[in-house]
C-alpha cells in the first residue's frame, strides 16, 4: 500500500482525512511543526527545515497547510502571513521533494472563495479568479500547487466551508445556538456553499485512487444562511426566533473578513461528479442530521 505525506495534517480536515487513509491501510505520515508522535516529521517552512526520516518512502504528498483563515481579523500583517504560510510552505515542500525519489501525486487544498461574490450564476471551475482578497489568495495558492507539475500529476480541491463537529466554522455557528441565541447573519439570503467532512475526505482519497488531476469545486452544495442557521437551530433542538445580525455589526467586529459570512457563492459540483465521485449527503438537512445525532 501507499504511503502518504500530510503536511497540516494534524489541523481538522487532516485528522479525519489520516484516519480515512490509515482504515484502507495506508502508511500516513505528517508534516508538522509540533511533533509529538513517531508518525509526526517535523518541518518549519519558514526556517526552511524539515527532518528527512520517511521522506524517502513518500508516494503521495496532500497538502492542508496553512494559517486558519477564520481565526483572527485580516489586518495587513495577517493577510501576509495568510499567504506566506500556504505559498511558501509549498515552494519550500516542493524544493524538500527533491529528497522524495517516489512521488507520483500532489494533492492540495484550495478555498472555494475563489470566484468572487454575489454572481447570479453557478460557479464553474473554469470561471475567472474574483478580485477580492481571498481571490486572489487562491489563485497564489493554486499556481503554487502547480509548480509540481513537472514532477507529478496535481490534484486542487476548492474546499467549501466544512460541516464537522469536533472544529472549523460549525462548532463556532453551534456556541451561541446551544444557548439559545441562533439567528442569520447579514440579510440571511446569501449563499454558503458547504461540504460533510465524510465526503471532503472520500472525494481526496476518491481522486488519490483514480489518479484525478486538475481543479474542484469541493462541496456537496448551497444554501442560503437564513436556512443553515435554521437547520442547524431545529436539529439541535433550539429556538430561533432573534433578527439577523445586521451585516454592518459583523464588519464593526470582523472587518473585511465578515464579507466570507455575508456575500453569496453558489457554486457546482458537476465537474467532480463527471469524474465519477458520488457524495454521501445530498443535501444539507442530511449532513446536519448525522453531525447533530453525534
Ligand atoms: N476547514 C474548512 O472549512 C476549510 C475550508 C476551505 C479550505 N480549507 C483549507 O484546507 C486546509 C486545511 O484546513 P483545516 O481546517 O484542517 O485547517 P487547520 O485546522 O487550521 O489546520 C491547518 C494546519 O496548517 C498548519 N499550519 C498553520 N500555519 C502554518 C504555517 N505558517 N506553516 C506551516 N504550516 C502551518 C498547522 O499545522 P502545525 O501547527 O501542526 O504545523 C495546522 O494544523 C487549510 O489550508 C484551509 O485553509 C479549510
Amino acid at each position: 500500500m501507499k504511503t502518504v505525506l500530510i503536511s497540516g495534517g494534524r489541523g481538522l480536515i487532516g485528522k479525519s482525512l489520516s484516519r480515512v487513509l490509515r482504515q484502507k491501510g495506508y502508511t500516513v505520515y505528517k508534516l508538522t511543526r509540533k511533533p509529538i508522535k513517531s508518525s509526526h516529521i517535523y518541518w518549519n517552512p519558514e526556517k526552511q527545515t524539515i527532518e528527512s526520516k520517511y521522506l524517502s518512502e513518500i508516494d503521495i504528498i496532500i497538502n492542508l497547510a496553512g494559517s486558519n483563515i477564520a481565526s483572527k481579523k485580516w489586518s495587513v500583517d495577517r493577510k501576509i502571513d495568510l499567504v506566506n504560510s500556504r505559498v511558501n510552505s509549498i515552494d519550500f515542500l516542493k524544493k524538500s521533494a527533491e529528497k522524495m525519489p517516489n512521488l507520483k501525486y500532489f494533492i492540495s487544498a484550495s478555498g472555494i472563495n475563489c470566484y468572487g461574490y454575489n454572481g447570479p450564476h453557478e460557479k464553474i471551475e473554469s470561471d475567472p479568479y474574483g478580485k477580492d482578497f481571498l481571490s486572489r489568495l487562491v489563485k497564489d495558492w493554486e499556481t503554487a500547487s502547480d509548480s509540481f507539475s513537472d514532477v507529478c500529476p496535481v490534484a486542487k480541491l476548492r474546499i467549501a466551508m466544512v460541516i464537522d463537529r469536533r472544529g472549523g466554522a460549525l462548532k463556532k455557528i453551534m456556541r451561541p445556538i446551544k444557548f439559545g441565541l441562533g439567528s442569520p447573519l447579514g440579510s440571511g439570503k446569501q449563499y454558503v456553499p458547504w461540504i460533510h467532512i465524510d465526503d471532503l475526505c472520500s472525494m481526496f482519497v476518491y481522486c488519490i485512487e483514480n489518479n484525478i488531476s486538475g481543479t474542484y469545486n469541493a462541496a456537496n452544495g448551497y444554501i442560503s444562511n437564513h436556512e443553515l442557521m435554521k437547520t442547524i437551530t431545529k436539529k439541535m433542538k433550539k429556538p430561533f426566533f432573534l433578527p439577523a445580525i445586521p451585516k454592518g455589526i459583523l464588519k464593526v467586529f470582523l472587518g473585511e473578513m465578515a464579507s466570507m459570512l455575508t456575500e453569496s457563492l453558489k457554486v457546482s459540483n458537476e465537474k467532480i461528479r463527471k469524474a465519477g465521485f458520488r457524495f454521501r449527503y445530498a443535501n444539507f438537512d442530511s449532513a446536519i442530521t448525522e453531525i447533530v445525532k453525534k
